[in-house]
């Protein structure tokens, strides 16, 4: 992926707290697929994805007075689709990112790989933002399912 995203991701924010939840997203979802031996566009989606995948939080905000997640995953896909689009010109590619922005609060769908990553990346990060940890391993058992996710939660979250 072109890093520079990473500027447009910041600037596109002007928050830290966003900033900060979404540099750690992208940090966990680069590090499970690096873990999942996932390369090449697969991985570029996902860290797009993991890039802007809140994108649509502001969006929600500003045009529907709220930020719940079917309504981030509908405004955030579009918006996310554009901001790739600086950098990748591949369609199908750019159709797989503003999926994934667009069902990253899906979790009944389960099998996709990529949607997956991004899944567990966000809530590692949700469980503790918000205070949750006393869901962690309920969430371990009905979300997570890469190796590597796994491992992050136990060594992370539930200390074991
Ligand atoms: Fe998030």
């Amino acid at each position: 992926m072109n890093q520079k995203a990473i500027i447009d991701m910041i600037s596109y924010y002007k928050n830290e707290h966003w900033a900060a939840h979404t540099l750690k997203v992208f940090g966990y979802a680069q590090g499970i697929a690096a873990g999942e031996d996932i390369t090449g566009k697969e991985k570029e989606i996902i860290e797009y994805a993991a890039l802007f995948h809140d994108v649509g939080i502001p969006a929600g905000i500003a045009e529907c007075g709220s930020s719940a997640g079917p309504i981030q995953e509908r405004l955030g896909a579009p918006i996310a689709m554009e901001m790739a689009g600086k950098y990748v010109d591949d369609e199908a590619m750019l159709e797989r990112i503003g999926y994934l922005v667009g069902h990253h609060h899906s979790f009944q769908i389960k099998g996709e790989r990529d949607l997956q990553v991004l899944f567990e990346a966000d809530w590692l990060v949700n469980l503790v933002e918000g205070n949750n940890l006393d869901r962690a391993q309920e969430t371990y058992d009905k979300i997570f399912v890469t190796e590597t996710g796994k491992k992050f939660m136990r060594e992370l979250l539930l200390n074991k």
